[in-house]
């Protein structure tokens, strides 16, 4: 670990009450991208993943689905582990908060907060939604013509009358904003930040932290007919995975606090308002950034269990590919709107963005050099203003994904390394190295060098959002696996003339619509919004 700056990476752990879909592979997939591109970059990466298994939700679809709550919660789990193997992510860890080391933690973090005289026992008179396992006030609720109420999320909410400890989160109201103040890039992006402040703002009261009307939980310490509130366990995980209590420990001094919690924009106030609360009353350090994605939609459709519009990511990966998924779903909107998944808009990407532009550039400077060059790459002689203004924006690539990626701003990455694929498809235009064949070989040579040594680049930047396809674009390029780290770019790992290359193959396949997809289409394509 010595000497390598470290990035510690969390996506929120998964209810173990419904499959997986589209929406929890999206969390993951950006936290995927932004730990192999750390890793590329040199950092020593620790991304987390797992799953969430406590309360009174996971009991009730255990009950439901008639099974043990644990030997429910292990099968769904799985399947969030095999959603890992899907997307191809590359998580470190995956924490169950079933497990010991997640109990032990949780109970010492219990321990530390009633020490610091932050809880107490009372009584809870009022509103819980189960399917957000969050407590509301009246005045937040909608009360339907039937008489039943609804939290603003459209949960419905029970009446709850039982004993439980509180959290002094009333106490926290100033330290947090001031908090805020100090560390403006604590919530991302900047319109969720303004509105935790004016929540926070609005004042704060004590938070109910325990449960006895059910056992599903981590049991209080000392009080074991209590349940420790499913929030307060589950945001807990982020310090387990990083060896607490063992604060001493070098996992612990290296990983906390982590660099960033990746969240939905459903869950930013458990992050960015009772966390940072949590942790500082046990006087332990906050996480360093939030960040809230907003949430797709399905052909326009808010994507519901009820309405079974849900998206499977296997099926998706199934239809399209591993690659052209993961490319869509982070360049198709900008990181922290809402979007629309329509099958249109993959398509529409898969065969322009991908087959056209990118795919086309490789495919036309592999095979062009594969015949015309005896399969080897090509000697270049002098470079000329046009081949260094070309190798110069794919160098400079790397400086604008570490701005937009520190700022996840996937989809701009993204965008930047397309503004040098037309870039390169301009320059093999302008230069028609096919023409260069006959009248002067050796200038053919040079811009067909140029030209692979771009797509290195391209191939080497784009590894953490398409890790399959990048691979097999770098193994047609010869380009040896301790060169396609970032430390390689630029001169260090420039391709050696003479290195035989293998048979080009297309990477990025056009995707042909059937007639389903067709009647799928519509009309209208997807986008952000605003
Ligand atoms: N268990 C809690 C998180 C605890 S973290 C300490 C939870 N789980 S969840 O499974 O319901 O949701 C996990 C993530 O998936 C959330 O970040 C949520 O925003 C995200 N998504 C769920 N549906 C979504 C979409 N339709 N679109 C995008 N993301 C959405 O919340």
């Amino acid at each position: 670990m010595a000497g390598k700056k470290s990035y510690y990476i969390t996506t929120p752990i998964y209810y173990v009450n419904d499959a997986p879909h589209i929406g929890h592979a999206y969390t993951s997939l950006a936290c995927d991208v932004l730990a192999r591109f750390k890793r590329f970059d040199g950092f020593n990466v620790h991304f987390l993943t797992g799953t969430d298994e406590h309360g009174q939700k996971v009991e009730k679809s255990a009950k439901a689905a008639g099974l043990d709550t644990q030997s429910f919660a292990d099968r769904v789990s799985q399947n969030f582990r095999d959603l890992c193997v899907t997307m191809n992510f590359s998580n470190d860890d995956f924490i169950r908060t079933t497990e010991d080391r997640h109990i032990r933690s949780c109970q010492a973090l219990w321990r530390r907060l009633v020490a610091a005289d932050q809880i107490y026992l009372g009584k809870y008179d009022g509103w819980y939604a189960v399917r957000d396992e969050a407590y509301y006030a009246e005045d937040e609720l909608t009360t339907l013509e039937d008489g039943s109420r609804r939290a603003p999320s459209g949960a419905e909410v029970e009446w709850v009358e039982e004993p439980s400890y509180f959290f002094r989160l009333s106490d926290w109201q100033d330290k947090l904003l001031e908090f805020y103040a100090a560390n403006p890039d604590f919530i991302a992006p900047e319109s969720r930040r303004n509105e935790v402040i004016s929540f926070v703002s609005g004042g704060l009261r004590d938070l109910s932290v325990s449960r006895t009307s059910f056992k599903w939980g981590v049991p209080v310490p000392d009080d074991d007919s209590h349940i420790m509130y499913v929030w307060l366990d589950a945001l807990t995980n982020y310090i387990t995975a990083a060896g607490f209590p063992d604060e001493e420990s070098d996992e612990y001094t290296t990983l906390w606090p982590a660099n960033l919690h990746m969240v939905g924009k459903d869950i930013l106030r458990f992050h960015a308002v009772y966390w940072p609360a949590f942790l500082m009353a046990a006087g332990l350090a906050p996480p360093r950034r939030v960040f809230a994605h907003g949430w797709w939609t399905n052909e326009g459709e808010k994507i519901s269990k009820t309405t079974g519009n849900i998206i499977d990511p296997l099926q998706l990966v199934e239809s399209y590919g591993l690659d052209p998924v993961r490319y869509f779903l982070l360049r198709e909107v900008p990181f922290g709107n809402d979007g629309d998944f329509s099958r249109r808009a993959m398509v529409g990407r898969m065969n322009g963005d991908l087959a056209n532009d990118f795919g086309n550039l490789c495919q036309r400077v592999l095979s062009m050099i594969n015949k015309n060059c005896d399969a080897k790459v090509p000697s270049p002689g002098d470079l000329t203003a046009a081949d260094d203004k070309l190798i110069g924006a794919a160098q400079a690539v790397l400086g604008q994904l570490r701005t937009h990626l520190d700022a996840q701003a996937f989809n701009k990455a993204l965008e930047a390394i397309w503004v040098v694929i037309a870039d390169a498809n301009r320059y093999v235009d302008d230069q028609a190295p096919w023409a260069l064949r006959r009248t002067d070989p050796a200038r053919m040579a040079t811009v067909l060098y140029v030209l692979a040594e771009t797509v290195r680049h391209l191939a080497v930047v784009v590894q953490p959002f398409m890790p399959d396809s990048a691979a097999r674009m770098l193994d047609q390029l010869a380009v040896p696996a301790e060169n396609r780290s970032f430390a390689a770019l630029g001169a260090a790992g420039a391709l050696t003339p003479g290195t035989d290359l293998p048979k080009p193959e297309g990477i990025f396949p056009r995707h042909v619509v059937e007639s389903e997809d067709a009647a799928a289409d519509g009309g209208a394509g997807a986008g952000g919004k605003a």
